[in-house]
């Protein structure tokens, strides 16, 4: 398990580079609607905007890369588009994993896979095991996510483990299913919403936001340049003052 970080409880590390990106993948449907195309066409799109944003990630120095494919609340579309999503999930997975695996890039799912096909949950633990000691990009697809969901599940599996314990941020975080990875410091939501429509709400504390109107199969490496340049240009304060973090005194500790 990675070393405990909270961004609440001390401040973490950030430099010019974020470690850890997590991306709303949204405007998939707009993007073929546009073209007059069935929505399909964008999610396949999509799936060529992920190849190209993993590598670019990885030539930029990023650790953790947090995708939203599928939300907690996307079963309330339409039956066919739920399926044909679950068909290019399966798809992807079956094509893509032996490529990440092949360019050192660890594999992880995150959400309530109970709700779906056993043939695709079994791809997915075979691909965690299989690209588990790889070190180069974590890169992390949240299907079936929520983050009340994932706060919920935290707190059930913690109390009944912990039978009696004063719950604290440290413990409750072991539970949370992005455990293994720092913070994201940057949240990016293409296709124009400014919402984070129940993404990671818990992991978001200090997160730096980043909204485009690029819809998502357009985005690539030049809209994820963009989205680090803003990054860069923000002061990130964790609660200080402007006058702190300029001084060169020791950052005192959170708490
Ligand atoms: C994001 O694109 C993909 C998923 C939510 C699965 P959308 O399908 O939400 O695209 P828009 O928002 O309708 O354009
Ligand atoms: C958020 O997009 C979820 C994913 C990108 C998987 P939605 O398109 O479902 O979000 P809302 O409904 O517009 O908030
Ligand atoms: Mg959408």
């Amino acid at each position: 398990m990675a070393e405990f970080e909270s961004s609440t409880l001390a401040i973490p590390r950030a430099g010019d580079v974020p470690r850890h990106v997590a991306i709303v993948m949204d405007g998939n449907g707009r993007w073929a609607k546009a073209r007059f195309l069935p929505r399909v066409a964008g999610h396949r799109r999509g799936v060529e905007a992920v190849r190209e944003v993993v590598k670019a990630c990885i030539a930029r120095g990023v650790e953790c890369l947090t995708l939203f494919a599928f939300s907690s609340e996307n079963w309330r579309r339409p039956k066919e588009e739920v399926s044909v999503l679950m068909q290019l999930f399966l798809k992807a997975l079956e094509q893509e994993v032996g490529k990440l695996h092949g360019n050192g890039i660890r594999f992880k799912v995150i959400g309530d896979l109970s709700a779906f096909d056993p043939v695709i949950v079994d791809h997915i633990r075979r691909a965690e095991a299989l690209t588990a000691g790889n070190a180069r990009l974590t890169l992390t697809v949240a299907a079936n996510y929520g983050g009340r969901w994932d706060i919920l599940q935290a707190a059930n599996r913690c109390r009944a483990e912990h039978p009696g314990e004063e719950v604290t941020e440290e413990l409750l975080s072991r539970y949370l299913s992005m455990h293994y990875a720092p913070e994201p410091d940057l949240f990016i939501r293409t296709g124009g919403e400014e919402r984070v429509s129940n993404f990671l709400l818990w992991q978001l504390a200090y997160a730096e936001f980043h909204f485009t109107p690029v819809l998502w199969p357009d985005f690539g490496a030049e809209a994820l340049d963009e989205a680090i340049a803003s990054y860069r240009s923000r002061e990130r304060r964790f609660g200080r003052t402007s006058e702190q973090l300029a001084s060169s005194l020791p950052q005192p500790k959170a708490g």
